[in-house]
């Protein structure tokens, strides 16, 4: 078969190498209307960091996986097209802050119809407010060529930072179909392609809509689940309580479970809040305010949880943070991604510089997109990927991303680069609290009482 991916993003370019890797037999063409994007897919350095990308991408690539920017082409040849454009959060118009944009879906749709010559398969792999499939399906056939498109749902499931392990074993995969004759023999041929490596039980097939509201109602889940325990830190805080201690018991229950239970400074990521809002979004639409509310809530725990973490930093270093310098440990939203896309840093960063602090961004991987993400900054923030020149001469330490890079440094050595009295906020709860408070650090973690010197 020829597979075709339109949108060579985070979710594009890793899930079509895996579907390469194990469908050798099947063509698999990534197309963007991006050429630096695709120019990178296709050179040494790939446009996005993912541990296992590389050595997937390099075994298929211009055997069976192919990254072009020839969009018309690859739609005629298609078989089966599978869209992954963004879907991000309207900024304008009706919905504005909360609806899906939905311009790179239906722009998607009007190519494919300008190009087809044949019928085709067109999978949603864009996460997408339900119902969306039945808009797409009258774009498409609007074409005035006769031709016939089925459309399925096969939202992507997958993490960022184990996006290859995610979509190597799935715990599911979803593909949603109409339940007529030919719907069914399009999410036959969907499933098909995953049968080859992923077991039967686990390929479930349900109704356009179950699939479509199944991915934002996943993902407002999670979220949901970090935004309740982050809303717990703070009663901690104030109680002597221990969020570790309190989760760790909790998640014991096996109804409750262990996963997603870590307090921090919020959740990040390009999806949680814009699936939320457009959950809201959807919610508000088919009348039903209350649900909407409670929906928002998990947005407004998370804000809340960046603009207290700084709060408390202020209220520790004695009210003041002007002129302080402060050590950012990690701009990307999560360890083992160089993805900054809402990542609470951006917020936490400028905070502190409202505070007229001086911010020194450190990452491994995420240091161009904090560039991008401060750009309106330049001049009040420098960057670097060397942890111990971005303490040098620092007044405290901001733990924002659960790098591993940053638990095994010397802090002994961090501590004597560093202003006296040394503070470090753990906003991961990633560290050793007790050792560094016996280097001589002041030391916050999140949800727990602190270890200071005072
Ligand atoms: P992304 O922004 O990284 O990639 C989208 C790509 O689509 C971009 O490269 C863009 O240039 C391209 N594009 C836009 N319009 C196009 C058009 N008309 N023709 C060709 N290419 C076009 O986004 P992403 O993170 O890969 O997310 C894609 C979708 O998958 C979103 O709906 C998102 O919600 C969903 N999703 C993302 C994740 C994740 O972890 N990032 C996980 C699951 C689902
Ligand atoms: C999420 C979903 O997990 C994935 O299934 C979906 O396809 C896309 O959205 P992603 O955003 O890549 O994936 O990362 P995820 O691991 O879910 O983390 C999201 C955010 O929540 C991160 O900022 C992370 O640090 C935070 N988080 C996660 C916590 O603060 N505590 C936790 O216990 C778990």
């Amino acid at each position: 078969m020829n597979i075709l991916c339109i949108g060579a993003g985070y979710v594009g370019g890793p899930t079509m190498a895996v579907i390469a890797d194990r469908c050798p037999d099947h063509r698999v063409t990534v197309v963007d209307i991006n050429p630096e994007r695709i120019a990178a897919w296709n050179s040494d350095t790939l446009p996005i960091y993912e541990p296992g990308l590389d050595e997937v991408v390099l075994r298929c690539r211009n055997r069976n996986l192919f990254y072009s920017t020839d969009i018309p082409r690859g739609i005629k040849e298609a078989d089966v097209i599978f869209v992954s454009v963004n879907t991000p959060t309207k900024t304008f118009g009706a919905g504005a802050g909360k609806a899906a944009d939905l311009q790179y879906l239906e722009k998607t749709a009007r190519s494919i119809i300008e190009y087809a010559e044949s019928d085709k398969i067109v999978v949603e792999k864009s996460t997408l407010p339900v119902r969306t499939a039945q808009a797409l399906s009258r774009v498409l056939h609007s074409n005035s060529k006769n031709l016939h498109f089925q459309i399925v749902s096969n939202p992507e499931f997958l993490a960022e930072g184990t996006a290859i392990r995610d979509l190597e074993n799935p715990d599911r995969v979803l593909i949603g179909g109409m339940s007529s004759p030919e719907g069914e023999r399009a999410v036959d041929i969907v499933a098909g392609i995953y049968r080859r490596w992923v077991a039967p039980e686990k390929i479930i097939t349900t109704n356009l809509w179950s699939s479509e509201l199944t991915k934002l109602v996943s993902n407002a889940l999670l979220a949901q689940r970090v935004s309740s325990v982050n809303s717990i830190s703070a009663l901690c805080e104030k109680t002597g309580a221990d969020i570790d201690q309190v989760t760790a018991v909790a998640g014991r229950d096996s109804r409750i479970g262990a996963k997603f239970l870590k307090a921090g400074v919020g959740f990040g990521g390009s999806c949680f809040k814009k699936d939320i809002l457009n959950l809201v979004y959807l919610c508000e639409f088919y009348g039903l305010p209350e649900v909407a509310a409670y929906w928002e809530q998990v947005v407004h725990i998370n804000d809340y949880q960046a603009a207290r973490f700084v709060r408390n930093m202020l209220a520790a270093m004695f009210n003041t943070l002007a002129e302080k310098k402060i050590a950012l440990f990690g701009f990307a939203f999560k360890a083992d991604t160089g993805d900054t896309r809402e990542s609470p840093a951006i917020a936490i960063a400028r905070q502190l510089i409202d505070e007229h602090a001086r911010v020194t961004v450190c990452d491994p991987k995420a240091l161009d997109n904090a560039r991008k993400d401060l750009r309106d900054l330049s001049g009040k923030v420098e960057y670097t990927s060397d942890p111990y020149a971005a303490v040098e001469g620092a007044h405290a330490i901001a733990l924002i991303t659960d790098w591993k890079l940053f638990r095994d440094l010397d802090y002994a050595r961090i501590y004597a680069a560093m202003e006296k009295p040394a503070f470090i906020f753990d906003g991961r709860n990633l560290l050793d609290g007790a050792k560094l408070h016996g280097i001589g650090f002041n030391f916050y973690p999140l949800g727990k009482p602190a270890l200071t010197h005072f």
